[in-house]
């Protein structure tokens, strides 16, 4: 099997990173972010055959600030700087000089190609071109041995290089969809620089990542947690390919679910593939767990911990079980564990950040550093049915976290019926295909109203929708009014105790996807 290039983008702590891995393995070429902290060893050991450096938050000029090993611009391979990226190049070689922050530059400029160079090959120089630009601190005077080869009205070493060393640096992103030409620039640094080959694809992760479950798995077996979303599917459908019927999937009805959540992928994968499966009834425990807690982050936390340890009682009684497998995706690790601090906690996801410290179970997370779009062609890959590869992500938390306040028996089968509506009318148009996520939230008041000839004094449902690539940022969709209409209309006609529906408007961020 072909090992894939692999390009290490060190992460100084930018909002860009994830961006940058993803314009790059959308070429074809692997790539995978490591802290700046990294060692010199662990980054040699990695297989790079390119480094990025990326942009972060901080100043050069500060103390403290995070630094770069110089040996690694010693190391003979091609490397991008990019923003404090270029600013820790010019601070580290010999010659070059950054100065410190006067005016802080965000947003559109025009950059102006100054010298012909691999890296713009294929732009036009005889124009100037729009770049996204984010930072405050800019490079003076470029490091011995490099050139200046491109500038804007307000920095004039917007873009250095030394093609002898193979080092380019730019004080741009080329990441973002702003930037123009910035993916033609991504695309010759690791094609016409780095000479990379693009031979990463689903194929070739699917075969890699069961080859390596094999391998870390040996002869124990695995419980899987089986949630019915696609990341969990694929994780099952991979297990079992890996290592057959040692691996024992676990389905726990928590009480939180939305009507048939699941279900049907279970249905499906106990037809067609010949898995180890088993439902656990725990409504109860965690019903009464979450008995009077309305805090959004204690909801998440108990039941988080309450489903480990459902898991780890049903594996301690299968022999030889010492791994449990999950579902999780490259934003839940990001957003819960920043790689070095500079991008605080946004929420704990639940099969992350809700981990007891002591697990007695080892973790295995083959899709830890995909995508959700990638999972989906994973899914495709493994032919696995278009109602699991499109099913709309479902929080591990569920409903819990869509009912604002506290939970009863009464507020989730209200959610229960009004969500119920939300899918099947988006499913009755072709917008469950073209939204990221579409759902019902309860919120914790009550308005006033009128049915036939009496006042009403019921519950309010918000319907969120939204657009996304990655549930890293999103925006809520402008579904047609008609279909807006029609949900209201059937949810407060069919749901008993509801009497208004109200449409989220907001984007992330600065809001969240889901309300708590
Ligand atoms: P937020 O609310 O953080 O959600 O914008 C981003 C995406 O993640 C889903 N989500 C979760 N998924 N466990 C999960 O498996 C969780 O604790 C969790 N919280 C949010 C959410 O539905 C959205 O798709």
């Amino acid at each position: 099997m072909i090992t894939p290039d692999k390009v290490i983008i060190l992460d100084f702590g930018s909002q860009y990173t994830q961006l940058i891995a993803r314009r790059i393995r959308e070429t074809g070429v692997y790539s995978e972010i490591l802290p700046c902290t990294a060692s010199l060893e662990e980054i040699k050991q990695s297989g790079a055959k390119a480094i990025i450096l990326s942009g972060g938050p901080s100043s050069v000029t500060e103390s403290g600030s995070p630094r770069l090993d110089p040996e690694l611009l010693e190391l003979g391979l091609p490397l991008l700087g990019i923003c404090y990226g270029m600013q820790l190049i010019a601070h580290n070689l010999s010659g070059g000089r950054v100065s410190a922050a006067r005016d802080r530059e965000y947003g559109r400029a025009e950059f102006e190609i100054l010298e012909k160079s691999l890296l713009f090959d294929g732009i036009d120089p005889s124009r100037t071109h729009t770049v996204w630009m984010s930072h405050g601190d800019k490079v003076m005077l470029p490091p011995e041995g490099f050139t200046v080869i491109g500038r804007t009205k307000n920095v004039d070493v917007a873009a250095i290089a030394d093609s002898s060393r193979n080092i380019y640096a730019l004080q741009f992103h080329p990441e973002v969809a702003h930037t123009e030409d910035g993916g033609v620039i991504l695309h010759n640094f690791l094609f016409k620089i780095a000479n990379l080959n693009a031979n990463w694809n689903m194929s070739s992760f699917v075969g890699s990542e069961i080859e390596a479950m094999k391998k870390k798995i040996g002869d124990s077996h695995v419980v899987c947690a089986l949630s019915g979303g696609v990341d969990s599917t694929v994780v099952a459908v991979m297990l079992h390919k890996a290592i057959g019927k040692r691996c024992h999937c676990i389905f726990v009805d928590n009480g939180l679910l939305r009507a048939n959540e699941g279900e049907e992928v279970v249905e499906y994968l106990r037809e067609h593939f010949d898995l180890n499966l088993r439902f656990v009834k725990a409504r109860d425990l965690f019903l009464g767990r979450l008995d009077g807690v309305e805090d959004p982050e204690e909801k998440r936390k108990i039941i988080g911990h309450t489903f480990i340890e459902v898991f780890e009682k049903e594996a301690s009684a299968i022999e030889g079980v010492d791994y449990l497998a999950q579902g999780t995706l490259y934003p839940d690790v990001i957003e819960s564990i920043s790689f070095r601090g500079p991008s605080a906690i946004i929420k704990s996801h639940h099969n992350v950040g809700g981990l007891p410290d002591v697990m007695k179970l080892q973790l295995v997370e083959p899709l830890r550093e995909l995508f959700k779009d990638e999972v989906r062609k994973v899914a495709l890959e493994l032919g696995l049915p278009d109602f699991v590869i499109w099913r709309h992500p479902f929080p591990g938390p569920g409903l819990a976290i869509r009912i604002i306040g506290e939970i009863t028996e009464e507020r989730l089968e209200i959610l229960r019926r009004a969500d119920k509506i939300v899918q099947s009318e988006l499913h009755a148009t072709d917008w469950y295909r073209k939204v990221w996520q579409g759902f019902a939230v309860l919120l914790p008041l009550k308005t006033v109203g009128v049915m036939g000839d009496d006042r009403t004094y019921e519950h309010v449902i918000a319907l969120r929708i939204v657009d996304s690539l990655d549930a890293m940022t999103a925006d809520w969709s402008r579904v047609p009014s008609e279909i807006l209409a029609n949900i209201s209309n059937r949810i407060i006609n069919e749901v008993k105790g509801v009497n208004r529906v109200v449409y989220d408007i907001s984007s992330k961020p600065p809001s969240t996807i889901e309300w708590e």
